[in-house]
C-alpha cells in the first residue's frame, strides 16, 4: 500500500505536468456553492477529474470537479473546484489525496473553503469565519495505515494545525475590505444528514463554533506533508437549537453564492500577501 500511494501519486503528478505548464506555489480547494474564485484565474489551464488519473470522481452535483491551474494575485496556483467527501462514500485517504497531488505538484501552502452550519450565537447567514482550530468527529482519518515517510512523519504535531501567520493575514485583508471575519473552530461531521438540535447542543458545548462535511481530512493531510494551511468557512445555515429551523441543501447553497464574492476577495487578497 505504501508503495502504492507514492506510485500513484507520481503517476498522477506525470499526468498532470504533461498538460499544463504551471507550476503550483499554493493549492486552494473550493467548497459547496464557493466555486467563483475559479473565473479570476489568469492564464488558465483546467482539467476535468475524469482526465487525472487515480483521482475520484465526484457525486455532488453543485461541484464542478476540475483543477485549474494559473495564476491569481499574481502567483501560480492550482485550484481545486469541487472536493470529494467522506458521504459520497470515499474514504479519507481518497478525500485526502488531492492534496498529497497539490503538494507533489509544488504547492506549499494549502487554503481551503467550505459551507458550514454556525452554531455560535453571534453569526449570522453569510458570514465568513477564519478556521482557528478544528475537531474530527468523522470517526476517519487519512493518516490511518502505513505510513510513508517521504510525504511525512507517523504523529504529526497539532498543536496549530492552522497556521497562525496567515490567519492573520487574513484578518487584515477583511479588515481593509471591510469584510466581516469571525475566527472560529470547526467540527468536522461525515453527513450527509444535517444534525438533531441535541447534535448542535453537544457540538456547541464540546466548543464548536461551526460544523461542516469536508475539509478536515484535507487539513489532516495538509499538516502531515508540512503545508501552511488557512481555510474560512462560510456560514450558510444558523444551528442553534432552541431556534432551529428546518433547511434544505437549496438555501444553503444559495447563501453560499452570495457570500462567494466577498470569500473570492478574501482568499485572492491572501494569495497577493501570502509569505512562503
Ligand atoms: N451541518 C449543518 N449545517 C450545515 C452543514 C452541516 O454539516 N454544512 C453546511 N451547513
Amino acid at each position: 500500500m505504501e508503495t502504492l500511494l507514492s506510485e500513484r501519486l507520481e503517476e498522477t503528478v506525470r499526468a498532470i505536468r504533461s498538460r499544463v505548464k504551471w507550476v503550483p506555489e499554493i493549492g486552494v480547494i473550493l467548497g459547496t456553492g464557493l466555486g467563483g474564485l475559479g473565473e479570476k484565474i489568469e492564464e488558465p489551464q483546467a482539467l476535468s477529474y475524469d482526465r487525472v488519473p487515480h483521482f475520484p470522481r465526484p457525486t455532488v452535483e453543485s461541484h464542478q470537479g476540475q483543477l485549474c491551474l494559473g495564476r491569481l494575485g499574481g502567483r501560480p496556483v492550482a485550484v481545486m473546484e469541487g472536493r470529494f467527501h467522506l458521504y459520497e462514500g470515499y474514504s479519507a485517504q481518497e478525500v485526502a489525496y488531492p492534496v498529497r497531488v497539490l503538494r507533489a505538484l509544488g504547492a506549499k501552502a494549502l487554503i481551503l473553503t467550505n459551507a458550514a452550519g454556525g452554531m455560535n450565537p453571534h453569526y449570522a447567514a453569510g458570514d465568513l469565519m477564519v478556521i482557528t482550530d478544528h475537531i474530527n468527529l468523522t470517526g476517519a482519518n487519512p493518516l490511518i495505515g502505513p505510513n510513508d515517510e517521504r510525504l511525512g512523519e507517523r504523529f504529526p504535531d497539532m498543536s496549530a494545525p492552522y497556521d497562525p501567520e496567515l490567519i492573520l493575514l487574513a484578518q487584515e485583508a477583511a479588515w481593509e475590505n471591510n469584510l466581516r471575519l469571525h475566527r472560529g473552530v470547526y467540527v468536522g461531521v461525515t453527513g450527509p444528514n444535517l444534525e438533531t438540535r441535541s447534535e448542535y447542543r453537544f457540538l456547541r458545548a464540546i466548543g464548536a463554533d461551526a460544523v461542516g462535511m469536508s475539509t478536515v481530512p484535507e487539513v489532516i493531510a495538509a499538516v502531515h506533508a508540512r503545508m501552511r494551511v488557512l481555510a474560512v468557512s462560510c456560514i450558510t445555515d444558523l444551528c442553534i437549537p432552541e431556534t432551529l429551523k428546518p433547511t434544505s441543501v437549496e438555501e444553503i447553497l444559495q447563501i453560499a453564492r452570495r457570500a462567494q464574492p466577498a470569500l473570492s476577495c478574501l482568499i485572492s487578497k491572501v494569495i497577493e500577501a501570502l509569505p512562503l
